[in-house]
């Protein structure tokens, strides 16, 4: 059972001295991150980018850990867009491949931790034998309720707020005087979930890449040069530290309470 980070961490270790600057009171609520970087990681090593797929596997696997065991509440891990299917076929054939294989032989980790796993992204789109495995996993941890992981899987920003706006005009019963950013949100496939807190991209690039465009107006943004296979604990640890020093205005003059590093 994952208690807390307590003899997890190295004796003596950078990833022990982050994780002592912590002040678990303002942890971020929700962590999302763009996992980028496997291709890279591969190529760098004359592998098969499919290599590169099987070691971020991996690197899911610890941050899960690390922020179940930190305290934080909602983990969104970017894991398919919209946009991979564009993708050579035999890379995304391996890669859902991939995806079923971690919901089939993960889930009954997540379910033993008390994690409670959730999908977002266009499940119409998400092959069969992928989507009942995801509907099995939901199912058995629904009544979870320690760290939410929420996987994306085929999932693109702008084309949830299409859908959202689609099936508000389709149910006729929304009266635009009565539209606000709280109804609207109740539309999108995320519903239920708090905005992300902080957002970790990995592989150095800028970029927000069509995730999560109407829940991250106010996210910290936090990227690193790691490549997603070679993210590790302390790297995690290193962005909440980072985070914690951040000044959160939400448009206003002063922090909220609590919110100020
Ligand atoms: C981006 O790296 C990563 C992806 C498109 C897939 C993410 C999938 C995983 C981390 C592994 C499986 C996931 C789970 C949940 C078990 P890239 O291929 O775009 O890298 P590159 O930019 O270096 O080419």
């Amino acid at each position: 059972m994952w208690e807390s980070l307590e003899g997890y961490l190295r004796p003596g270790s950078e990833e022990e001295r982050l994780a002592a600057e912590i002040d678990t009171a303002r942890l971020p609520r929700h962590v999302a991150v763009i996992m980028d970087g496997n291709g890279r990681w591969a190529g760098q090593r004359g592998l098969a980018r499919i290599e590169g797929h099987k070691a971020g596997s991996e690197s899911v696997r610890e941050a899960t850990e690390t922020c179940a065991r930190l305290g934080v509440s909602y983990l969104t891990l970017y894991a398919f867009s919209k946009e991979n299917w564009k993708r050579p076929r035999q890379e995304v054939v391996r890669l859902w491949g991939l995806l079923r294989t971690y919901l089939r032989k993960d889930g009954r980790t997540l379910d033993e931790n008390g994690l409670r796993f959730r999908v977002i992204g266009d499940r119409d789109g998400i092959p069969r034998t992928a989507m009942a495995e995801v509907e099995r996993l939901e199912k058995r941890t629904a009544a979870n309720g320690r760290m939410t992981l929420v996987l994306a899987l085929n999932y693109g920003g702008r084309a949830e707020i299409l859908e959202a706006v689609r099936r508000i005009l389709k149910g006729g019963k929304v009266r635009s005087g009565d539209l606000d950013e709280d109804l609207f949100a109740s539309f999108l496939s995320t519903v239920g979930l708090p905005d992300p807190d902080l957002l970790i991209r990995t592989s150095g690039e800028m970029r927000v890449s069509n995730f999560l465009l109407w829940q991250i107006a106010y996210t910290e943004l936090w990227v690193t040069p790691v490549l997603w296979p070679d993210f590790q604990r302390k790297d995690l640890l290193q962005a909440v530290v980072d985070y914690q020093k951040r000044d959160r205005r939400f448009g206003d003059v002063q922090s909220r309470p609590g919110e100020k590093g």
